[in-house]
Protein backbone atom coordinates (compact mmCIF):
# COMPACT_ATOMS: atom_id res chain seq x y z
CA UNK A 1 0.00 0.00 0.00
CA UNK A 2 1.27 3.83 -0.81
CA UNK A 3 0.48 6.93 0.63
CA UNK A 4 0.95 8.37 -2.08
CA UNK A 5 -1.47 9.09 -5.11
CA UNK A 6 -2.18 10.81 -8.58
CA UNK A 7 -3.25 13.71 -9.63
CA UNK A 8 -7.17 14.01 -11.28
CA UNK A 9 -6.23 14.74 -14.83
CA UNK A 10 -8.59 17.78 -14.56
CA UNK A 11 -5.20 19.67 -12.43
CA UNK A 12 -2.75 19.35 -15.25
CA UNK A 13 -2.92 22.97 -17.00
CA UNK A 14 -2.44 23.11 -20.83
CA UNK A 15 -0.26 25.65 -22.69
CA UNK A 16 -2.99 28.17 -23.06
CA UNK A 17 -4.24 27.93 -19.77
CA UNK A 18 -0.52 28.39 -18.40
CA UNK A 19 0.04 31.37 -20.53
CA UNK A 20 -3.57 33.00 -18.54
CA UNK A 21 -2.37 31.69 -15.23
CA UNK A 22 1.54 33.62 -15.93
CA UNK A 23 -0.89 37.02 -16.88
CA UNK A 24 -3.03 36.26 -14.18
CA UNK A 25 0.03 35.79 -11.29
CA UNK A 26 1.95 38.84 -12.89
CA UNK A 27 -1.18 40.97 -12.27
CA UNK A 28 -0.93 40.08 -9.07
CA UNK A 29 2.09 40.68 -8.36
CA UNK A 30 2.14 44.10 -9.80
CA UNK A 31 -0.07 44.94 -7.16
CA UNK A 32 2.60 44.18 -4.30
CA UNK A 33 4.69 46.29 -6.13
CA UNK A 34 2.13 49.17 -6.53
CA UNK A 35 1.12 49.39 -2.73
CA UNK A 36 5.17 49.24 -1.03
CA UNK A 37 5.48 53.08 -1.54
CA UNK A 38 1.57 54.36 0.44
CA UNK A 39 2.63 52.00 3.25
CA UNK A 40 3.50 54.52 5.71
CA UNK A 41 3.06 54.95 10.00
CA UNK A 42 -0.52 56.89 9.62
CA UNK A 43 -1.99 54.63 6.86
CA UNK A 44 -5.92 53.03 7.29
CA UNK A 45 -5.83 49.59 6.14
CA UNK A 46 -9.07 50.41 4.15
CA UNK A 47 -7.30 53.67 2.46
CA UNK A 48 -4.40 50.79 0.81
CA UNK A 49 -7.61 48.27 -0.05
CA UNK A 50 -9.55 51.57 -2.16
CA UNK A 51 -5.83 52.08 -3.58
CA UNK A 52 -5.65 48.36 -4.51
CA UNK A 53 -9.15 48.09 -6.09
CA UNK A 54 -9.00 50.90 -7.80
CA UNK A 55 -5.58 49.99 -9.35
CA UNK A 56 -6.94 46.18 -10.30
CA UNK A 57 -10.36 47.34 -11.69
CA UNK A 58 -9.20 50.48 -13.42
CA UNK A 59 -5.27 50.32 -14.11
CA UNK A 60 -5.33 46.32 -14.49
CA UNK A 61 -8.62 45.81 -16.49
CA UNK A 62 -8.81 42.31 -13.61
CA UNK A 63 -10.92 41.28 -11.02
CA UNK A 64 -10.76 41.27 -7.54
CA UNK A 65 -11.11 38.03 -6.36
CA UNK A 66 -11.48 38.40 -3.00
CA UNK A 67 -14.76 40.82 -3.09
CA UNK A 68 -17.92 39.11 -2.52
CA UNK A 69 -16.16 35.92 -1.97
CA UNK A 70 -16.49 32.80 0.61
CA UNK A 71 -19.66 33.30 2.19
CA UNK A 72 -21.19 30.66 4.38
CA UNK A 73 -23.55 29.72 6.63
CA UNK A 74 -22.65 32.49 9.74
CA UNK A 75 -19.93 33.80 7.64
CA UNK A 76 -20.45 37.06 5.42
CA UNK A 77 -18.83 37.47 2.05
CA UNK A 78 -15.53 38.68 2.47
CA UNK A 79 -16.48 42.61 1.31
CA UNK A 80 -12.76 43.75 0.30
CA UNK A 81 -10.01 43.81 -2.13
CA UNK A 82 -7.19 43.05 -0.18
CA UNK A 83 -6.21 41.18 2.66
CA UNK A 84 -4.50 42.73 5.59
CA UNK A 85 -3.38 41.17 8.26
CA UNK A 86 -1.11 43.29 11.16
CA UNK A 87 1.19 41.55 13.96
CA UNK A 88 -0.73 39.07 15.86
CA UNK A 89 -2.88 38.38 12.37
CA UNK A 90 -2.56 34.92 10.88
CA UNK A 91 -4.47 35.35 7.99
CA UNK A 92 -7.60 36.93 6.52
CA UNK A 93 -7.31 40.51 8.16
CA UNK A 94 -10.22 42.74 7.34
CA UNK A 95 -8.96 45.99 6.16
CA UNK A 96 -11.38 49.01 8.69
CA UNK A 97 -10.40 52.51 8.90
CA UNK A 98 -9.95 51.96 12.42
CA UNK A 99 -6.66 49.99 11.87
CA UNK A 100 -4.07 52.75 11.66
CA UNK A 101 -0.66 51.77 11.01
CA UNK A 102 2.14 52.72 12.91
CA UNK A 103 6.05 52.61 12.53
CA UNK A 104 7.09 48.88 13.53
CA UNK A 105 4.06 47.35 12.46
CA UNK A 106 4.19 43.94 10.56
CA UNK A 107 1.74 43.83 7.88
CA UNK A 108 1.24 40.84 5.73
CA UNK A 109 -1.03 42.19 2.20
CA UNK A 110 -2.75 39.30 0.09
CA UNK A 111 -3.63 39.79 -3.07
CA UNK A 112 -5.42 37.27 -5.60
CA UNK A 113 -6.74 38.91 -9.29
CA UNK A 114 -8.96 37.48 -11.97
CA UNK A 115 -8.18 38.03 -15.58
CA UNK A 116 -9.51 36.05 -18.44
CA UNK A 117 -10.93 33.83 -16.05
CA UNK A 118 -7.97 32.68 -13.95
CA UNK A 119 -6.56 33.77 -10.88
CA UNK A 120 -3.09 35.01 -9.58
CA UNK A 121 -2.97 34.64 -5.79
CA UNK A 122 0.19 36.14 -3.32
CA UNK A 123 1.01 37.77 -0.42
CA UNK A 124 3.96 39.33 1.53
CA UNK A 125 5.04 40.79 4.41
CA UNK A 126 6.07 44.89 4.83
CA UNK A 127 7.32 46.71 7.76
CA UNK A 128 6.03 49.55 8.24
CA UNK A 129 8.11 52.58 8.32
CA UNK A 130 11.24 50.45 7.13
CA UNK A 131 11.99 48.77 10.22
CA UNK A 132 10.86 46.76 12.81
CA UNK A 133 11.78 44.61 16.06
CA UNK A 134 14.65 41.86 15.65
CA UNK A 135 12.13 39.29 16.48
CA UNK A 136 9.69 40.69 13.96
CA UNK A 137 12.46 40.76 11.16
CA UNK A 138 13.74 37.72 12.27
CA UNK A 139 9.87 35.79 11.88
CA UNK A 140 9.28 38.05 8.36
CA UNK A 141 12.68 36.47 6.94
CA UNK A 142 11.97 32.68 8.26
CA UNK A 143 8.29 33.00 6.78
CA UNK A 144 9.65 34.11 3.31
CA UNK A 145 12.51 31.11 3.76
CA UNK A 146 9.94 28.86 4.78
CA UNK A 147 7.78 29.06 1.49
CA UNK A 148 11.38 29.59 -1.00
CA UNK A 149 12.10 25.87 1.46
CA UNK A 150 9.18 24.51 0.03
CA UNK A 151 9.50 25.78 -3.68
CA UNK A 152 12.62 24.24 -3.61
CA UNK A 153 11.36 20.66 -3.29
CA UNK A 154 8.89 21.04 -6.12
CA UNK A 155 9.04 19.21 -9.60
CA UNK A 156 7.80 16.64 -10.92
CA UNK A 157 7.68 13.36 -8.82
CA UNK A 158 7.76 14.89 -5.63
CA UNK A 159 5.15 15.05 -3.20
CA UNK A 160 2.61 17.18 -1.42
CA UNK A 161 4.18 15.70 1.91
CA UNK A 162 7.87 16.56 0.94
CA UNK A 163 6.93 20.24 0.79
CA UNK A 164 5.64 20.35 4.01
CA UNK A 165 8.02 18.70 5.31
CA UNK A 166 10.75 20.87 4.40
CA UNK A 167 8.94 23.67 5.31
CA UNK A 168 7.87 22.21 8.95
CA UNK A 169 11.20 21.39 9.59
CA UNK A 170 13.01 24.63 8.56
CA UNK A 171 10.81 26.52 10.50
CA UNK A 172 10.93 24.38 13.65
CA UNK A 173 14.64 24.45 13.47
CA UNK A 174 14.30 28.40 13.80
CA UNK A 175 11.97 27.73 16.95
CA UNK A 176 9.05 28.80 15.36
CA UNK A 177 5.68 27.06 14.54
CA UNK A 178 3.68 26.36 10.87
CA UNK A 179 0.07 26.93 11.75
CA UNK A 180 -1.97 23.80 10.35
CA UNK A 181 -5.42 25.21 10.12
CA UNK A 182 -4.72 26.84 7.09
CA UNK A 183 -3.29 25.54 3.78
CA UNK A 184 -2.45 26.34 0.51
CA UNK A 185 -4.34 25.12 -2.59
CA UNK A 186 -4.54 24.48 -6.10
CA UNK A 187 -5.92 27.10 -8.38
CA UNK A 188 -6.55 27.88 -11.68
CA UNK A 189 -10.26 29.14 -12.89
CA UNK A 190 -10.86 27.91 -9.40
CA UNK A 191 -9.88 30.45 -6.58
CA UNK A 192 -9.15 27.43 -4.01
CA UNK A 193 -9.20 24.01 -5.73
CA UNK A 194 -7.09 20.74 -4.92
CA UNK A 195 -4.93 19.69 -3.62
CA UNK A 196 -4.87 21.47 -0.06
CA UNK A 197 -0.83 22.38 0.14
CA UNK A 198 -0.43 21.78 3.77
CA UNK A 199 2.66 23.67 5.25
CA UNK A 200 3.69 20.66 7.77
CA UNK A 201 4.03 16.68 7.11
CA UNK A 202 5.79 13.90 5.93
CA UNK A 203 8.41 13.25 2.68
CA UNK A 204 6.40 10.73 0.17
CA UNK A 205 3.00 11.12 1.18
CA UNK A 206 0.44 12.57 -0.42
CA UNK A 207 -0.61 13.83 -4.03
CA UNK A 208 2.20 13.28 -6.72
CA UNK A 209 3.17 16.66 -8.43
CA UNK A 210 3.23 16.53 -12.05
CA UNK A 211 4.14 18.93 -14.82
CA UNK A 212 1.29 21.95 -15.31
CA UNK A 213 -0.26 21.39 -12.10
CA UNK A 214 -0.83 25.24 -10.62
CA UNK A 215 -0.65 25.24 -6.66
CA UNK A 216 -0.06 28.12 -3.72
CA UNK A 217 2.45 27.87 -0.97
CA UNK A 218 1.59 29.99 1.87
CA UNK A 219 3.59 29.16 4.98
CA UNK A 220 2.03 31.18 8.27
CA UNK A 221 4.88 31.16 10.60
CA UNK A 222 3.92 32.32 14.23
CA UNK A 223 6.42 33.42 16.58
CA UNK A 224 4.51 31.24 19.59
CA UNK A 225 2.32 28.50 19.31
CA UNK A 226 0.82 26.83 15.95
CA UNK A 227 -2.94 27.34 16.82
CA UNK A 228 -4.94 30.13 16.11
CA UNK A 229 -8.60 31.79 16.97
CA UNK A 230 -10.96 33.22 14.99
CA UNK A 231 -12.17 36.58 15.92
CA UNK A 232 -16.03 37.05 15.96
CA UNK A 233 -16.09 38.97 12.13
CA UNK A 234 -15.59 35.31 10.85
CA UNK A 235 -12.74 36.49 8.84
CA UNK A 236 -9.98 37.43 11.13
CA UNK A 237 -7.66 35.03 12.28
CA UNK A 238 -5.30 35.53 14.95
CA UNK A 239 -2.64 33.61 16.93
CA UNK A 240 -4.37 32.16 20.25
CA UNK A 241 -1.62 33.77 22.35
CA UNK A 242 -1.46 36.61 20.29
CA UNK A 243 2.34 36.37 19.65
CA UNK A 244 3.53 37.77 16.36
CA UNK A 245 2.92 36.00 12.64
CA UNK A 246 4.18 36.12 9.55
CA UNK A 247 3.26 34.96 5.65
CA UNK A 248 4.43 34.56 1.99
CA UNK A 249 2.49 33.38 -0.68
CA UNK A 250 2.72 32.46 -4.08
CA UNK A 251 1.05 30.73 -6.78
CA UNK A 252 3.31 28.33 -9.05
CA UNK A 253 3.71 25.95 -12.01
CA UNK A 254 5.48 22.68 -11.78
CA UNK A 255 7.58 22.78 -14.66
CA UNK A 256 9.26 19.52 -16.22
CA UNK A 257 12.83 20.23 -14.16
CA UNK A 258 11.31 22.41 -11.42
CA UNK A 259 9.30 25.29 -10.59
CA UNK A 260 8.17 28.84 -12.43
CA UNK A 261 6.92 31.41 -9.82
CA UNK A 262 4.07 32.69 -12.01
CA UNK A 263 4.26 35.54 -9.12
CA UNK A 264 7.54 36.59 -9.15
CA UNK A 265 8.04 40.12 -8.49
CA UNK A 266 11.11 42.04 -10.17
CA UNK A 267 13.36 42.71 -6.95
CA UNK A 268 13.09 39.20 -5.87
CA UNK A 269 15.94 36.83 -6.01
CA UNK A 270 14.87 33.72 -7.36
CA UNK A 271 17.98 32.35 -8.96
CA UNK A 272 18.44 29.28 -6.73
CA UNK A 273 15.01 27.66 -8.16
CA UNK A 274 15.28 25.52 -11.65
CA UNK A 275 12.47 26.82 -13.87
N1 LIG B 1 -5.86 35.01 -0.71
C1 LIG B 1 -6.20 34.08 0.34
C2 LIG B 1 -5.44 32.82 0.01
O1 LIG B 1 -4.27 32.89 -0.05
C3 LIG B 1 -7.66 33.87 0.47
C4 LIG B 1 -8.38 35.06 0.93
S1 LIG B 1 -10.05 34.75 0.89
C5 LIG B 1 -10.72 36.21 1.40
O2 LIG B 1 -5.91 31.77 -0.29
F1 LIG B 1 -11.98 36.12 1.16
F2 LIG B 1 -10.42 36.37 2.69
F3 LIG B 1 -10.21 37.19 0.76
CO1 LIG C 1 -3.61 34.66 -0.98
CO1 LIG D 1 -3.84 31.38 -1.52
Amino acid sequence: MSNTYEAPRRLIKSAEDIEKMRVAGRLAAEVLDMIKPHIVPGVTTLELDTICHDYIVNKQDAIPACLGYGAAPGRPAFQHVICTSVNHVVCHGVPSENKVLKKGDILNIDVTVIKDGFHGDTNMMYLVGGETSILANRLCNVAQEAMYRGMAVVKPGATMGDIGHAIQKYVESERFSVVREYCGHGIGTTFHDEPQVLHYGQPNTGMILEEGMTFTIEPMVNAGVWQTKLLGDKWTVVTKDHKLSAQYEHTLLVTKTGVEVLTARPEEDLSRFNV
